[in-house]
């Protein structure tokens, strides 16, 4: 049978508790799969720096890079934790595999499910993904600042946007939208205000669009943006942004959707030239972790997402279907359950429901 090489990085926090869910149901849908899921553990995140000074050496990331997935639960520590000064676990870590590997696509689909409550109470069908880019935009690191300290400082953050790199997920954003019901992306981008990228951004979309006239296209700024994901989130199908704008919206997505704790994602490699990952939208809440407290769904749909880009889409399927069940029995009772407790129920299902 086939054998796939993941690998795992449980990260900080909340990071441990979820992925251990998300591992139980990986195992319980693969067992009737003609493949083999080959685990690595890697240790990494906030608590491996502050015991080794290492956030992620050459020897992790080439390791990391030899598997054929990844699945991360979350990294970082304290937000403003001095000991953890400079993003050196978000930058020196995450970003450092999402772009060592090449992720240029950040596939965030929000879904509102049956009996999920939204706050904005009956929004309607909420169905969209946002294809944020993950490689370029302010997220680079193209920055500097001098006379720091002093009341002269002056501080810069470059975004970086090249056309190859906005083509690319343009594209792969044109052929989500090609293959849903509605056909429909959006472009969000701030071209009133950011000339040069947003000028390219446009520029690009128009160009590829010529070739999908099957889709239908549209513009908004990213500040109308957030008021349609709230007032109108149903008008959305596929959404296309930068690296930043795709992180914002994103969490406010979730937040419409259901909450945080349901929201999963991928950073994905279309070429296959490097491991793809699959990771909650979510951090590593340290407010609630230790105290299986969390919500294991948005870990548990990310393996559905990786089940996908493995092609193993009946076994996705499986998952989605046990978690949307899930999540309809969850609102018809008001006991908060433990995150294992979230994790065997749907392995339950799992189990119940044969392939
Ligand atoms: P966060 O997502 O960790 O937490 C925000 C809020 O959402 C908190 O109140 C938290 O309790 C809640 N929450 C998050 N996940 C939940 C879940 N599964 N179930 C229930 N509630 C949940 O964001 P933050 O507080 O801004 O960041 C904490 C740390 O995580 C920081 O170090 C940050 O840099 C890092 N972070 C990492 C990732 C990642 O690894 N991909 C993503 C975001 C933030
Ligand atoms: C996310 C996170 C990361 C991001 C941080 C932790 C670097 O917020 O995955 O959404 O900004 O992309
Ligand atoms: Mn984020």
């Amino acid at each position: 049978s086939r054998s796939v090489k993941l690998a795992v990085i449980a990260g900080d926090g909340i990071g441990p508790e979820v992925v251990a869910e998300a591992l139980k149901v990986l195992e319980a849908v693969t067992q009737a799969e003609p493949v083999d899921f080959d685990l690595t553990h890697f240790s990494l995140g906030a608590t491996r720096f502050l015991e080794t000074g290492d956030v992620l050496t050459d020897e992790d990331l080439a390791a990391i890079s030899a598997h054929d997935a990844i699945l991360l639960g979350a990294v970082g520590g304290v937000p403003g934790d001095p000991r953890l000064k400079n993003a050196n676990i978000e930058r020196g870590l995450l970003l450092k595999l999402r772009f060592s590997l090449d992720h240029y696509v950040n596939l965030r689909p929000s879904v509102l499910f049956p009996g999920v409550p939204s706050p904005l109470g009956d929004p309607g069908e909420v169905d969209f993904v946002v294809v944020r880019e993950g490689t370029e935009g302010p997220y680079v690191g193209n920055g500097g600042a001098i006379r720091q300290g002093t009341p002269n400082e002056v501080a810069n953050e470059v975004s970086v946007n090249t056309a190859f790199g906005v083509e690319r997920v343009v594209r792969y954003a044109f052929e989500v939208a090609r293959n849903r019901p509605r056909k429909r992306l959006t472009l969000v981008h701030k071209t009133n205000v950011l000339v040069f990228s947003g000028s390219l951004w446009q520029r690009i979309v128009a160009e590829v669009g010529a070739e999908y006239p099957d889709v239908a296209v549209d513009y908004l700024h990213v500040d109308a943006a957030t008021i349609f994901l709230v007032t109108n989130p149903g008008r959305f199908d596929v959404i296309v942004t930068d690296n930043l704008f795709g992180d914002i919206l994103t969490d406010l997505a979730a937040a419409i959707s259901g909450g945080i704790g349901l929201a999963a994602s991928g950073n994905i490699n279309p070429d296959g030239r490097f491991p793809s990952m699959f990771e909650p939208v979510h951090g590593s809440a340290p407010d609630i972790a230790g105290r299986q407290l969390a919500d294991p769904t948005a870990a548990i749909l990310s393996v559905a997402l990786l089940l996908n880009h493995l092609g193993l889409q009946d076994a996705a399927a499986r998952v989605s279907a046990a978690v949307t069940a899930d999540i309809v029995a969850r609102s018809s009772t008001d006991a908060a359950r433990a995150t294992s407790a979230v994790g065997d129920a749907i392995v339950t299902r799992l189990t119940d429901t044969p392939a």
